[in-house]
């Protein structure tokens, strides 16, 4: 897949830019979907900070409203229509500009939709399109006139667009776009197209800039991450040598050598391509978090089978055994989805069994969504809704029970977090994250934010934990007694 540049794209901004100068504009961005789709916005943000826009949280003061959709699930859908229904006021009252992008657009169904009942919306823009923005943008402004911009075929990967990162500690790196594998109930395919890997030298240096910015953790992000060009081996495309990468094994290996990044995740491997060069490279690598997010989907094997998952009941928990062999202190976390076409009483038991058999940090939990044109939906035998949310409410009780043990094991140990900054629900507490991923907060000084710590864990709660700050960390309070007493020379530390 070719890489593109941006040249066009960045005439475009400046042209916006001008445009718009001195009139203080205010955009607000509204994302609904994962991870990738919060990434895309960030680059959306970057773009619109380019054509002086400022953000707001607030959509009557904005003059430029984006939404940023999804549709993995119908209720990403019924959101979207739901907020549509509330800026109109806003188009009526200012003209205010709409925008509407993201993998919903990729659906013709829904643009269908939109034209028919939402009329008053500027701009829509699909997955493959989403750095023709400023340009959409641009002629809207100019012609006054409402933009289809979707493609069908698949996008080429970008380089170079601005950028706004919502966080200054934590950042997300997009390492491929599109997905394969066709699972059965899934859309994903279909509105991102394939899988395009990002160049190695890209992504490496994206982490290095990162990493003089200050930020200290990294999450490589892709639908298949373990898949990393692996589309472009077998197209027989071949990349700059950087760094020895050739794998997301030695991708991994590379980034864990980039001095300031302290830790390293990734979302989402499939069990399928779990080989083992990631392992020995997550078991290797100090700073890749030995959390592996590894999604199930579905206990048995006969529903993986028609969910084409491409493993067994047994291959997924002989992977995590092989995995806890190799990783010291390994944990997991994994999705779920309960109600599938054809999901008997006996799959979903099967389904309990691994849950209670992994013991799983954390279990995201979807009730099956029927998606227009995958081929679960046009499965005949789909589950009552009534059973749906029963069997849902039993893997729920389940794995709550499971976090509430796991809970208790945490209080007096000691574990390391990165510090992100204050609790957005306590300001007097800071808050951090355990390499498990789980929530800690504590009392502490500003100083502490983006600093690696030892706390203990003094108590549990079901979605975080309490921590205080260990001694061994003095080298920190050090620090921070210097730092405000500037004028002490010695600094007398008395350890009790
Ligand atoms: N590529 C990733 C994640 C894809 S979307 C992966 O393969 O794991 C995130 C999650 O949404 C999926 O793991 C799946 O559990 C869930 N999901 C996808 N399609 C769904 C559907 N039609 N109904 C309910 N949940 C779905
Ligand atoms: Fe969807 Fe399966 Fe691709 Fe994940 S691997 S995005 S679940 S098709
Ligand atoms: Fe949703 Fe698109 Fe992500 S469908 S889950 S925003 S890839």
């Amino acid at each position: 897949m070719a890489k593109i540049e941006v040249n066009k794209q960045l005439e475009d901004i400046k042209k916006v830019a001008s445009l718009n100068e001195g009139k203080n504009l205010k955009y607000c961005i509204l994302t609904m979907g994962c991870q990738l789709n919060e990434n895309d916005s960030e680059k959306l943000c970057g773009m619109m900070e380019s054509m002086n826009y400022s953000k707001t949280e607030n959509l009557s003061e904005a003059n430029l409203i984006v939404f940023n959709t999804c549709c993995v699930r119908e209720n990403a859908e019924d959101k979207l229509f739901g907020k549509l229904g509330e800026v109109k006021k806003y188009k009526e009252a200012k003209g205010t500009i709409i925008a509407i992008g993201g993998c919903m657009m990729q659906e013709k169904h829904i643009v269908d939709k939109l034209k028919q009942s939402y009329p008053f919306f500027d701009i829509v823009f699909g997955t493959h399109t989403l750095q023709e923005f400023p340009t959409d943008l641009y002629n809207v402004l100019c012609n006054k006139k409402r933009i289809e911009d979707v493609l069908d075929i698949d996008g080429d990967v970008i380089e170079g667009l601005p950028i706004s990162r919502d966080d200054k500690i934590k950042a997300s790196v997009t390492i491929m776009n599109g997905c394969n594998n066709f699972c059965s109930y899934c859309i994903v395919p279909y509105v991102r197209g394939r899988e395009r890997s990002r160049e190695p030298k890209d992504i490496i240096n994206e982490v290095k800039k990162l990493a003089e910015q200050g930020y200290k953790e990294i999450t490589l992000l892709g639908q298949n991450v373990n898949s990393y060009l692996r589309n472009e081996k077998e197209k027989g495309i071949e990349f700059e040598q950087y760094e020895g990468v050739n794998s997301f094994a030695t991708l991994l290996r590379a980034i864990n050598k980039i001095d300031g990044i302290e830790r390293i995740r990734f979302v989402s491997p499939h069990p399928k391509d779990f080989t083992d060069d990631v392992i020995e490279a997550i078991r290797d690598c100090e700073k890749v978090c030995k959390l592996v997010h590894l999604p199930l989907q579905s206990g048995s094997s006969e529903v993986l089978k028609v969910m084409n998952r491409k493993y067994t009941k047994d291959q997924y928990l002989n992977l995590i055994e092989k995995m806890k062999k190799e990783i010291p202190n390994l944990t997991l976390s994994t999705d779920i989805i309960v109600g599938f076409p054809g999901e008997t009483e006996e799959n979903f038991e099967d389904t309990l069994d691994v849950v209670s058999k992994v013991n799983f940090e954390q279990v995201y939990m979807f009730i099956y969504s029927r998606r227009v044109g995958t081929p679960g939906d046009k499965m005949e035998n789909q589950v009552p809704e009534n059973i749906k949310h029963k069997r849902f409410d039993k893997l729920k009780q389940l794995v709550e029970s499971q976090i509430a043990e796991r809970n208790k094991e945490y209080v007096g140990t000691v574990q390391k977090i990165l510090i992100e900054g204050r609790s957005k629900t306590n300001n007097n507490m800071l808050t951090g994250r355990t390499d498990s991923n789980k929530v800690v907060i504590l009392e502490g000084n500003d100083n502490l934010i983006g600093k690696m710590v030892e706390i203990k864990v003094i108590s549990e709660h079901m979605w975080y934990l309490k921590g205080e700050i260990k001694w061994q960390n003095i080298h920190l309070w050090c620090n921070t007694i210097y730092k405000l007493k500037k004028n002490i020379k010695i600094v007398f530390c008395f350890i009790v």
